[in-house]
């Protein structure tokens, strides 16, 4: 891999609001700097927003606002973003920072100065409902391409960067450096937008018009057209024109991520500027495809926006960064519903990750004496788990530069699946009982040393998870959860202390099935109560697996967005546990208080509207009427019931 690794995100319009689609693309430059900070390289990350043009400057004065405080005040809905989604930019530019302003001017005035900007009359249709121009090739049946009204001829006199000189170069570059546009279908797109005649790109806007912008240092009469200001972000945030060694260090840029939808004005409109600067181009230009809401195209008319505060709510921030990055194959479309993000959720983190940590913890501390213990003579299949996390580290090392990441998690989670169906072989509770104490070891150090490099390659992904699970294997925290440790084959595990923090990941329980945008069942016909169909008896052992519980009620409160939830803390004995009920409409949390119950002691746990629960009240239901369960007398709270 390359020694230094500089990488980008569009800068957004400040004006949206942050949604699953930007919230990707940070969340991908968040985890490939990451890993190329594990491996060791040199990394700069950077994202900011697009502040000026049209659009800022109408919601502006829809406020009664100046633009600049209107920037400021929307720009905190993607810092605070940010923030909760733990991505580790090393800067935040916004096109209204000065620095920013000074290096957009020095560039005007330097491709003036060249004559590579020149002024020129400019025909074009404009659009008055739009506020647009567009070119006579733009229009659809000589009306406008966006809303289908009618356009007017207007000559206008403006500014003109000469890209069209570049054209063959840009053929030429393109077909000649395979890494530079991916995935390869985008390089074809351009390579096909290029065989038309490329024209001069139009870089100013008179103030008359268009007031809020970077004026033109060599007329002050117009300011500069926001993609020209917006694309140089990419330089002025690393030095440009500012400070040469800080500058030197990181362009070219090693990739810059983008949307499908952005591609020609980075492929084009960029690669041509660049050129014209005298400066290299980056070494990957990577454009990702979009989310959609199930089939369809997200927008705002619709309403099926995702919003990703509401998802982190629900699940967890390492939950939605790992649905993001396992869901997208890169280039393509991705399509999100509730329904796919809770199915991956709970097979992929709750059944397969979450069980295999537990089953290992719980071994090494009922049996090992709560530590890690040294392994003994290594049998073929303790070497091909170990074997099946070297090859994910490999897969997981290419991926990076392919950005193939969901191919990288994928070979992670094939070594989490094949240790739960190691562990179940090995069956070490069986060697417990038997006295195989020695394989028993053996087993219970290699499933822990898999899950120590789950831990590391899973680490960029789900940083704080990942922390977690490294603490509760008693890995030391000063040594590097880096992918340059991996290759690194030292046991480090043995005779580290295992901590028991309880579920990593409690499984989600779909606590109303419309949610899950499932087609709703028909009804079926109410049975008279007292009737057990023959097929639903059950024998007396399957009761048995069912512990009943007194519990006395701590405290209760409801839980917040979910009418019908009521978050209790129960004493079970000598244990505290959480516990979501959903009694809220038949019980205030007052009434709670102080009751003994009976729970469901050993339901698994899981997590409901974003709430840990650890088992379940049990109470009766006729009609619109609840009552809790409750013993007679007094009976202290952990009594077993049966
Ligand atoms: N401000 C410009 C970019 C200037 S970069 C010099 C811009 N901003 S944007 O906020 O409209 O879009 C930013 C990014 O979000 C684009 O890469 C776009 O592709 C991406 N997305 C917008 N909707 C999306 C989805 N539904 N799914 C995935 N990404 C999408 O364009």
């Amino acid at each position: 891999m390359d020694k230094k690794f500089y990488t980008t995100t569009p800068i957004y319009y400040v004006n949206d609001k942050p949604h699953i689609g930007h919230a990707y693309t940070t969340v991908l430059a968040d985890v490939l700097s990451r890993f190329h900070r594990s491996a060791g390289d040199a990394t700069f990350f950077l994202t900011g927003t697009d502040e000026h043009g049209q659009k800022v400057q109408k919601a502006a004065e829809k406020n009664n606002m100046d633009c600049k405080q209107h920037c400021d005040e929307t720009v905190v809905r993607f810092k605070e973003l940010w923030d909760v989604l733990g991505i580790t930019n090393d800067r935040f530019i916004r096109t209204t920072d000065e620095y920013h302003k000074t290096v957009v001017q020095k560039v005007l005035q330097n491709l003036y100065d060249r004559d590579l900007i020149y002024r020129a009359e400019y025909t074009g249709w404009y659009c008055v409902g739009c506020e647009r121009f567009f070119t006579e090739k733009d229009l659809v049946d000589g009306k406008c391409p966006d809303c289908g009204r009618e356009v007017s001829e207007i000559v206008e006199s403006n500014y003109f960067f000469r890209m069209s000189k570049y054209q063959d170069w840009l053929i030429e570059y393109i077909e000649t450096h395979p890494d530079f546009i991916l995935p390869k279908f985008r390089a074809n797109e351009t390579l096909g937008f290029l065989r038309r005649e490329l024209e001069d790109l139009c870089i100013s806007r008179p103030k008359s018009r268009l007031a809020w912008g970077i004026e033109l240092p060599f007329d002050k009469d117009y300011v500069c057209y926001v993609w020209f200001d917006a694309l140089l972000n990419y330089l002025s945030g690393v030095g440009y024109l500012q400070d040469d060694a800080e500058f030197a260090k990181w362009w070219p840029a090693s990739c810059q991520l983008i949307g499908k939808d952005i591609l020609t004005t980075h492929t084009v409109y960029w690669t041509t500027m660049l050129k014209a600067m005298d400066l290299p181009l980056p070494k990957t230009i990577f454009a990702h495809g979009w989310w959609l809401t199930g089939k369809t195209k997200m927008s705002k008319s619709l309403g099926n926006v995702v919003n990703p505060m509401d998802m982190i709510e629900r699940c967890g921030v390492d939950a939605f960064r790992y649905y993001l990055m396992a869901e997208m194959s890169p280039g393509n479309d991705a399509s999100f519903t509730e329904e796919s993000f809770i199915n991956r959720y709970n097979t992929d983190l709750a059944n397969d990750l979450g069980n295999l940590a537990s089953r290992v913890l719980k071994m090494a501390l009922r049996n090992c004496n709560g530590t890690i213990p040294a392994p003994h003579e290594m049998l073929a299949e303790d070497n091909e788990l170990l074997a099946a996390a070297d090859k994910a580290l490999e897969v997981m090392e290419k991926s990076l530069s392919t950005l193939a990441l969901d191919s990288g998690i994928s070979a992670v989670m094939d070594v989490v699946r094949l240790g739960n169906k190691y562990f179940e072989a090995a069956a070490p509770w069986t060697l417990a009982k038997t006295g195989n104490i020695e394989r028993l070891e053996t087993v219970v150090y290699t499933a822990a040393e898999a899950m120590r490099r789950v831990a590391v390659l899973l680490d960029p992904v789900m940083p704080n998870k990942m922390k977690e699970l490294r603490d509760m294997l008693g890995m030391d925290p000063g040594l590097p959860a880096t992918l340059e440790a991996l290759h690194d084959k030292k046991n480090i595990l043995s005779g580290s202390t295992v901590l028991d923090r309880g579920g990593l990941f409690m499984r989600i329980q779909v606590e109303d099935p419309a949610a899950c945008q499932k087609p709703a069942k028909e009804k079926k016909a109410e049975k008279p109560a007292n009737v057990v169909a023959p097929e639903e008896l059950v024998e007396i052992t399957d009761f048995a697996k069912i512990k009943l519980k007194t519990a006395k009620v701590l405290t209760a409160e409801r839980v917040e967005g979910a009418d019908k939830l009521l978050k209790l803390s129960i004493e079970v004995g000598s244990e505290k546990r959480p516990l979501v009920a959903g009694v809220a409409q038949y019980y205030t949390p007052e009434e709670m208080v102080g009751k003994t119950i009976v729970i469901v002691a050993n339901l698994k746990p899981a997590v409901i509207r974003g709430v840990e629960s650890a088992g379940m009240l049990l109470a009766a239901k006729s009609g619109k009427k609840l009552a809790l369960v409750t013993v007679e007398g007094d009976i202290p709270s952990g009594a077993n019931i049966g």
